[in-house]
C-alpha cells in the first residue's frame, strides 16, 4: 500500500539459536540467591517478558506482556529497573523513568520489527504524506516513538485505534500483520508499514493445520503478529497476556499456542493440569525468538553487578518519545484523553 513495499529493506535474519543446556541445579540456586540479594541492595525491580527463559521468569518480580511491563515500569518506585526482555522494552522503561537506572542483560537483544522501521524512513514517509496520524506498535525504537502520535501494544491495539477520531487517516507502523488484524477487527482502513516479526511469520498455515488435525479438541490461540493465514485458523487472536488469561479461564484442557514458546513455562505454572502444545515454525522446531533468548540468568546477574549495559538516551529524545507512550497508557486505563 502507498509504495511502502519499496521503501524499506527486509529485516536481517540470521539462523535461530540452538537448544540451551539447562543450568545445573546447584549453580541455579546460588545464582538466584545472589540475584535476590543484589536486588535488595540496589532497591531494584526485575521485569521480565513472557518469552524469557524459565529461570529468569522464576526470579522476576513481574512477568508479562509489553503492555503489563510498560504499566509496571510506569508505576515502579524502585531505583533500578532490571529489564529482561528486548532492547526496545528497556528503552520504553527508561523513557518513562528518565531519572532511574535501567539495565538489561544483553544490549544486542533487538527485534526484527524495530529493524524494519528506521526513523529516517518513517520521517520520509510522513513528509510525503502529511497529516497522517501515526500509531506505532511498541516494538520500535525510541526515535520512531518520538515521531508517532500514539503507541500501542498487541494487548490494546484495538482499543487505541478505536479511540482515534474517524476523520483521522492512520499510518500503522511497523507490524503489517498486527495492523491488518486491527483493520479486520475495527473496519478502520490504515496505511500499513511493511514490517514483520521474523519469528511469528515462520509459523505457517500448513504446520498449524497439521497440529489441529493431531489435536482436534485443542483450542488454538495465535498472536496477532502471525500472518492472516495462521490467524484465520485460530479460535482466539490475542497478546501473550491474553493467552494466559484465556488458558486460565477456558474449560478446554488443551491449547495450541501459536507464538514464541517461552510463554509455555508461564502457562504450565499458572494452569496446572492443562496441556500446551507449542507451534514448530519453518526454520526452528522450538519457535524461539533468537533476540529474547539472548538473555540468560548469568547475564542478568552480571548486569546487576556491573550496572551495565544500561539504557542512556538524550533528554530531548526522551521528552519527545514520552508523550505518545503516556497517551497509550491513559487511553488504556479509560482516561478521556484527546488523541
Ligand atoms: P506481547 O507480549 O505484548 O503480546 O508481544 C509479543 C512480542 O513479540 C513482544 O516482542
Ligand atoms: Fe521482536 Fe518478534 Fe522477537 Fe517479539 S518475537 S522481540 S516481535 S523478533
Amino acid at each position: 500500500m502507498n509504495g511502502l513495499k519499496n521503501d524499506v529493506s527486509a529485516p536481517s535474519v540470521e539462523g535461530n539459536i540452538g537448544v540451551r543446556k539447562p543450568i545445573p541445579p546447584a549453580k541455579l540456586d546460588a545464582l538466584s540467591k545472589e540475584i535476590l540479594q543484589l536486588k535488595k541492595k540496589l532497591n531494584a525491580v526485575i521485569l521480565a517478558h513472557n518469552y524469557q527463559v524459565p529461570e529468569i521468569q522464576d526470579i522476576a518480580d513481574f512477568v508479562g506482556d509489553s503492555l503489563g511491563l510498560s504499566q509496571q515500569a510506569a508505576a515502579t518506585e524502585a531505583e533500578v529497573i532490571v529489564f529482561s526482555g528486548v532492547h526496545f522494552m528497556a528503552e520504553t522503561a527508561k523513557i518513562l523513568n528518565p531519572t532511574k537506572l535501567v539495565v538489561l542483560p544483553d544490549k544486542d537483544a533487538g527485534c526484527s520489527l524495530e529493524e524494519s522501521c528506521p526513523a529516517s524512513k518513517l520521517l520520509e514517509y510522513q513528509q510525503r504524506h502529511p497529516g497522517l496520524y501515526t500509531v506505532a506498535y511498541i516494538n520500535c525504537s525510541a526515535e520512531v516513538k518520538a515521531l508517532s502520535d500514539i503507541i500501542c501494544t498487541s494487548g490494546n491495539a484495538l482499543r487505541i485505534v478505536q479511540a482515534i477520531p474517524k476523520e483521522k487517516e492512520i499510518l500503522f507502523v511497523p507490524d503489517e500483520n498486527l495492523g491488518s488484524w486491527v483493520q479486520e477487527q475495527t473496519g478502520r482502513k490504515m496505511h500499513l508499514w511493511p514490517g514483520s516479526c521474523y519469528a511469528h511469520v515462520e509459523i505457517t498455515h500448513e504446520s498449524l493445520l497439521k497440529l489441529k488435525r493431531e489435536h482436534p479438541d485443542a483450542l488454538i490461540l495465535a498472536h496477532p503478529e502471525c500472518t492472516k493465514s495462521v490467524r484465520m485458523l485460530a479460535d482466539e487472536v490475542c497478546s501473550t497476556e491474553g493467552m494466559v488469561n484465556i488458558c486460565k479461564k477456558h474449560s478446554a484442557r488443551s491449547f495450541i499456542i501459536a507464538t514464541e514458546s517461552g510463554i509455555i513455562h508461564r502457562l504450565k505454572k499458572e494452569c496446572p493440569g492443562k496441556e500446551f502444545i507449542p507451534m514448530p515454525s519453518q526454520n526452528c522446531q522450538c519457535s524461539e525468538c533468537k533476540y529474547m533468548k539472548m538473555n540468560t540468568l548469568e547475564k542478568l546477574y552480571d548486569c546487576m553487578v556491573n550496572l551495565s549495559p544500561r539504557i542512556e538516551l538524550p533528554e530531548s529524545l526522551i521528552q519527545r518519545a514520552r508523550r505518545p507512550i503516556e497517551r497509550m497508557l491513559e487511553v488504556t486505563t479509560g482516561k478521556n484523553v484527546k488523541v
